[in-house]
């Protein structure tokens, strides 16, 4: 078993890596002194992974309730929030009852909100089952639903006390979902550790097809890496955690304009670093060379490096009209070379108009 702490002050906490790690969540939570009644957290897909944790917990003594949210991200939303806490209510949570999230993004987010606001906040157990959650969004504290106007919009920061996670249950996630965790660790290794991408580069075939040893370690490295960028920028005051969102200025453009129907997240960041690299390049901030050996691992991977049927016009007006924007320019994460990305705030937008012009279909 592998272990990263997060050493935020009286916030700190664990991230433990290994395989049969859902069977030790029961004497894994009994260390930190928790209250008995417990609250599990999940989707339908997720259920046999859920069904150990829960066995694991009653073994360890507790008294879970087990709470299934509807699949989807559009149920990452104030009433399931509402429904859970009606849950919490009915099973007689208290101020130290916690609540175990296993299921991906949606879940970690929905039941991290839930616990952050019930009771003015319970302890989080963060048992992510999908390559995202695993490499991104199970660490860091942000929590959140959706408002029918917006993503995320309605959240908090509250960080998990304990982060479990067993590649094992990677295995039964769809290839589609898979990938599109791929592109958070490219992104990771793009961004933040050259040696990653190395890594990255070197293991394309193994990635492909899972293999067990190879992503326990890339799920620790990219793990680290984000915690590491925590601890010094927890609230995102100091714009450092910014860099996590390499990829992701273009990428949200195009999940917006396409409704969140045509790409995955994954999907649409892949795309997004693609026009990212070539921003750098364009800016003389990397070479050429860098650029191409990112487009070259997002395809080796699966991953799109092109989009079509989005006028480019139409991603730049977005971009005009994002929430980060000042005077009609956006903050772009570009790389100053493999594995160092800054943020720039001097991006011409007649340069994104050429750059999304060459990556057009
Ligand atoms: N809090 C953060 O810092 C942060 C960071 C990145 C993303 N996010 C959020 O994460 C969400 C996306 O998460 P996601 O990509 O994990 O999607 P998701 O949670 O919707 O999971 C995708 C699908 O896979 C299923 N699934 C999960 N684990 C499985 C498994 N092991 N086997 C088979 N099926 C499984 C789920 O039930 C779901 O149907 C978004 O809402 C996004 O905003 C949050
Ligand atoms: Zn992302």
């Amino acid at each position: 078993v592998r272990e990263i702490m997060v050493d935020l002050g009286a916030r700190s906490y664990t991230v433990r890596i290994g395989p049969g790690l859902l069977d030790a969540a029961g004497p894994e939570c009994a260390k930190l002194r928790l209250g008995r009644r417990a609250a599990v957290v999940t989707q339908p897909a997720v259920q046999p992974h859920a069904t150990r944790v829960t066995n694991s917990l009653r073994g360890a003594g507790f008294e879970p309730a087990v709470f299934v949210v509807p699949e989807g991200e559009e149920n990452k939303s104030l009433r399931e929030a509402e429904r859970l806490w009606d849950g919490f209510v009915g099973h007689g949570l208290d101020r130290h009852s916690p609540v175990v999230a296993v299921g991906g993004g949606v879940v970690g987010d929905l039941a991290g909100f839930a616990g952050s606001a019930f009771m003015r906040g319970l302890p989080v157990i963060q048992v992510p089952t999908t390559l995202l959650a695993q490499v991104d969004a199970s660490v860091g504290g942000k929590v959140a639903v959706n408002h029918p106007r917006g993503k995320n919009l309605i959240g908090a920061f509250h960080q998990p006390r304990l982060v479990l996670i067993d590649p094992e249950t990677l295995r039964t996630l769809p290839e589609r979902e898979y990938r599109s965790g791929l592109a958070e660790i490219v992104k990771t290794g793009a961004a933040l550790d050259a040696e990653l991408f190395r890594a990255l580069e070197a293991g394309v075939d193994a990635l492909r097809r899972r293999d067990a040893t190879l992503l326990e370690s890339v799920v620790a490295t990219c793990c680290a890496a984000k915690a590491r960028i925590v601890e010094r920028d927890e609230r995102e005051e100091t714009g450092l955690r910014m860099v996590l969102n390499y990829g992701h200025t273009v990428g949200h453009a195009l999940e917006v304009l396409s409704s969140y129907r045509r790409w995955t997240h994954g999907e649409a960041v892949a795309i997004g670093m693609t026009a990212a690299g070539r921003l750098a390049v364009r800016l003389g901030w990397v070479g050429g060379d860098v650029a191409a050996r990112q487009d070259a691992l997002l395809q080796a991977v699966g991953l799109p490096t092109r989009f079509s049927g989005i006028d480019p016009r139409e991603i730049v007006d977005a971009l005009r009209h994002d929430k980060k924007a000042r005077d009609g320019r956006v903050p772009f994460i570009l790389m100053r070379g493999m594995g160092r990305a800054e943020a720039c705030h001097e991006v011409p937008m007649d340069t994104v108009l050429e750059v999304l012009r060459e990556i057009q279909e």
